[in-house]
This record gives structure tokens, C-alpha cells and sequence, in this order.
């Protein structure tokens, strides 16, 4: 089939890069012609394992096009994919649906023969009905139907979420839509993936819903690991211990510094807002934003705690910078708070992320930025593990120990063990392991 995808970010990319390797002509549309020009030359924006590979081989193969001309592309197009950003509006939470709306707009002036219009966006309940009310004021004679159909990508993981996804969330009550989808994710029904078929507004929160779930699991095993810390407990052996009953399930249970990225944060604040909105307000997920949003303070505090109280005057290595392995991507990193609390504090900071130092640079001050983890360490004072990159898990901890000036290790991601450490002679401190 012939697909366009509007939106070329880490959910448009990896999307359309997707279809075309399951055999659909794809044509990728961006504003930005920079990044056309360099998509074109076979350069990735993003940082996202595969992603590559996969781009080349299908622009080799004919089956991959970007373009900033969205002309031909909507002319000609089967479905048309909506996955542009809809980040968190300043300072009210909502989501920002400009570019969605500026996308159906376009898109509507556009259409040339039956269309499917599908919203790929995380956006908030009822923007389908937006979407379609607005191309049916532009293009009164247009052949369309508006479809959502959530992403339910990590980063990092993004192309095997794609390719062996859970579930496809399908949003449409319009049978001619519904064939169009079937076609589309055809490959993957042919590996007995579910596809779910809802009407719009119930497959817009399944999003919200999934994504608000999956926050609060981490929130929840986040709280009980200060609990562990408090009654001498072991949060890994308690996460262990529930996960094994198949209604809790294993993942999402490590605890941490609190979860940040792209999505949890927005779209719990989003969720919080509809709800509100509705008068239907979801207090599980207004502590779970607040007890996040607290706990990058409660992780200085640790590491303050951890270095005898005093910082002034002390240098402070940071191992990790990105909201998670796998990425470069430092929106909401907790880095982003936990830093500059140690810097009001008076510590001088010395950081080292193998993907995340070049976006770091522009979101933190005064950090002076390392060229690997033992130059990162040399002469500090004490070692912060903020994001658990593989490289970190195999540290040569006697090299380590020569080079702090006090062999203190703060873990927030528990990627040692307590007991190894204190036998190397380390104080090592975690999260909820006493
Ligand atoms: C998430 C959802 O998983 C994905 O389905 C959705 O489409 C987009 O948002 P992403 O934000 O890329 O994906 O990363 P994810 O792996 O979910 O981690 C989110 C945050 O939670 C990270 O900060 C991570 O460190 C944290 N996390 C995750 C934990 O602290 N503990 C865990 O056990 C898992």
C-alpha cells in the first residue's frame, strides 16, 4: 500500500521505516528540509539501535522516500499518518495539538480520492473528532475517515516494538478504514498479533491509560523501596516476589530515580488534565505525577547524605545523563534535576553518557563533561550511577576505587550488589536495599 507519514521524530521515523520493510511504499514528510537533506543522504537525527540499517536498506530497496513536499505524497497515499509532536503545553499540562491540527489542515487540502487519516500522536481524547471536523471544513468534498492508532514504542526498543508489538490499537468504527488498517499491519496478523478494534475515542485513551499504568507500577515499586530502605528490605527481592504473580507481571518493577523520557511525563499530565476536565479526576495518577516529580529531589538528597551531608567544595561524578539506556534522549532525564540540586549544594559536577552528552551540554551548566567512566571518576569525591548503560555494568571497580579521592558509590539503579561491593572496600548506597 501507499503510505505518508507526517513527522519524521522518533514515532514518524521508526513507523514509517517500519511499514516499508514490511513491503509498502512509504513517503516520509518533514518541514524540515535540513532534515530531509539528511535523511536523504542516509544521516539519522535520532539515536535508535537498528534504525540505520533499516532506513538504508529501504531506501536502497525503493520502498522508502522523504520528502518537505507533502503534495504527491497525500495525493497518492492509501492512509496518511499523522505523528507529529504533541509535547506539553507550558505551564498547563495540556497537550499541545498545533501541529496535529496544522497537519489536518494540510492534509485535507490535499486528498485526492478515499483516504485514511490516521492519528499515530499520543493526543488527547477526542482529537479524532477534532481532526475530522477540521478536514471536513477545509476539503467539504474530501473521501476520508480519521483512525486512531497509538504507538506503544520504548526507546531504544522502538523497531522490535514495532515488528513484534503486544497488540495494534485500531480506533474506527468505518469498516473501509478497518480494511485499510488490516492490510496495512497484514505482516503482523500473520503472526497472530492482536489487533484491536475499538471505536476512536476508546483506542486515544488505551494510550493514556497504558502509559498512566505503566508510570504509577514504577511510582508504586519507587515507594516501596524507601519502605525497604526503612525496615531493612530488599526492593529487588520484593519486586521479584510480587512479579511472579502473572495479574502483577515482572516488568516495570526496577526500582529507580523516577522515570522521565518523552512520554510518561507528558502524557500522565495530559491523562491528569482530561480527567480533570470531565470532572472524572484520576487521583491514583495526580500522586503518581507528584510523588515522581519529588523523587529527583529525594535522589540529591541521598547522594548529599551519602558524601557525610557537606557537598561544598567536593566534585561529584555523574555515570549516565539520559532518561535511559539506549537513547539519547535527555527530555525529563532525572539528571536534569538531580544535578543542579548537587551544584546549589556547592559540589562541582563531572559527567560521562556514551549517546546523551551532546543534548546534555545544551540542558545543563557548569557540568564539565568526561571523555569515558574512569575519567569521569578520577579525583571525585563520590560516584553517582544515574542510568544503567551496559558499560557501567561491568566496571573494573579496583580501577574505580584508585581513582576516587573516597570510594563512595551512589546506585540509583541497583546495577551492583551491596554485599561485592562492600567487600571491595566501596560505602555503597542504593535504592531501597539497606
Ligand atoms: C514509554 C512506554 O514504555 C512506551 O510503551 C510508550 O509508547 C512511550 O513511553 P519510553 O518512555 O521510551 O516508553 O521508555 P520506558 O522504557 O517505558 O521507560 C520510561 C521511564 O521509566 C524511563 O525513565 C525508565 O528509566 C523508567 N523505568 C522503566 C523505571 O524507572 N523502572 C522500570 O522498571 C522501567
Amino acid at each position: 500500500m501507499r503510505v505518508t507519514m507526517i513527522g519524521t521524530g522518533y514515532v514518524g521515523l521508526v513507523s514509517g521505516a517500519c511499514f516499508a520493510d514490511f513491503g509498502h511504499t512509504v513517503t516520509c514528510v518533514d518541514k524540515d528540509a535540513g532534515k530531509i537533506a539528511r535523511l536523504q543522504k542516509g544521516e539519522i537525527p535520532i539515536f535508535e539501535p537498528g534504525l540505520d540499517e533499516l532506513v538504508k536498506d529501504n531506501v536502497e530497496q525503493g520502498r522508502l522516500f522523504f520528502t518537505t513536499d507533502p503534495s504527491a505524497a497525500i495525493r497518492d497515499a492509501d492512509a496518511v499518518f499523522i505523528a507529529v509532536g504533541t509535547p506539553s503545553r507550558r505551564g498547563d499540562g495540556h497537550a499541545d495539538l498545533s501541529y496535529v491540527y496544522a497537519a489536518a489542515e494540510e492534509i485535507a487540502g490535499l486528498i485526492n480520492g478515499y483516504t485514511v487519516i490516521v492519528n499515530k500522536s499520543t493526543v488527547p481524547v477526542g482529537t479524532g473528532d477534532e481532526v475530522e471536523a477540521i478536514i471536513k471544513k477545509t476539503n467539504p468534498s474530501a473521501e476520508f475517515a480519521v483512525v486512531s492508532n497509538p504507538e506503544f514504542l520504548r526507546e531504544g526498543a522502538a523497531i522490535g516494538d514495532f515488528k513484534r508489538p503486544d497488540r495494534v490499537v485500531v480506533g474506527t468504527t468505518d469498516e473501509r478504514a478497518r480494511d485499510v488498517m488490516r492490510q496495512l499491519y497484514r505482516p503482523l496478523s500473520l503472526n497472530e498479533t492482536p489487533i484491536v478494534f475499538t471505536e476512536r475515542r476508546t483506542s486515544e485513551l488505551i494510550k493514556y491509560a497504558g502509559n498512566g499504568f505503566l508510570a504509577m507500577k514504577i511510582t508504586f515499586i519507587n515507594e516501596i523501596a524507601d519502605l525497604c530502605e526503612a525496615v531493612g528490605a530488599n526492593v529487588q527481592e520484593v519486586a521479584k516476589g510480587i512479579g511472579l504473580d502473572n495479574r502483577i507481571g515482572r516488568k516495570f518493577l526496577n526500582a529507580g530515580p523516577g522515570y522521565g523520557g518523552s512520554c510518561f511525563p507528558k502524557d500522565t499530565l495530559a491523562l491528569m488534565k482530561t480527567a480533570r476536565d470531565n470532572n472524572a479526576p484520576i487521583e491514583l495518577i495526580e500522586a503518581t505525577v507528584r510523588v515522581n516529580s519529588a523523587r529527583k529531589q529525594k535522589m540529591a538528597q541521598k547522594i548529599i547524605d551519602a558524601v557525610g551531608g557537606e557537598l561544598r567544595g567536593k566534585t561529584i561524578a555523574i555515570l549516565g545523563l539520559t532518561f535511559k539506556p539506549n537513547t539519547d534522549d535527555m527530555r525529563d532525564a532525572p539528571a536534569l534535576d538531580i544535578v543542579p540540586a548537587l551544584q546549589d549544594e556547592g559540589a562541582k559536577v563531572r559527567a560521562f553518557d556514551p549517546e546523551g552528552m551532546n543534548e546534555a551540554k545544551h540542558m545543563l551548566k557548569d557540568v564539565q563533561f568526561a571523555t569515558g567512566p574512569y575519567d569521569c571518576v578520577q579525583n571525585a569525591d563520590a560516584v553517582v550511577i544515574i542510568t544503567e548503560w551496559d558499560q557501567f555494568r561491568a566496571l573494573d571497580l579496583d580501577r574505580i576505587k584508585d581513582a576516587l579521592k573516597t570510594p563512595t558509590v551512589i546506585d540509583l539503579r541497583n546495577i551492583y550488589r551491596p554485599d561485592e561491593m562492600r567487600a571491595k572496600g566501596f560505602k555503597y548506597v542504593s535504592v531501597g536495599r539497606a
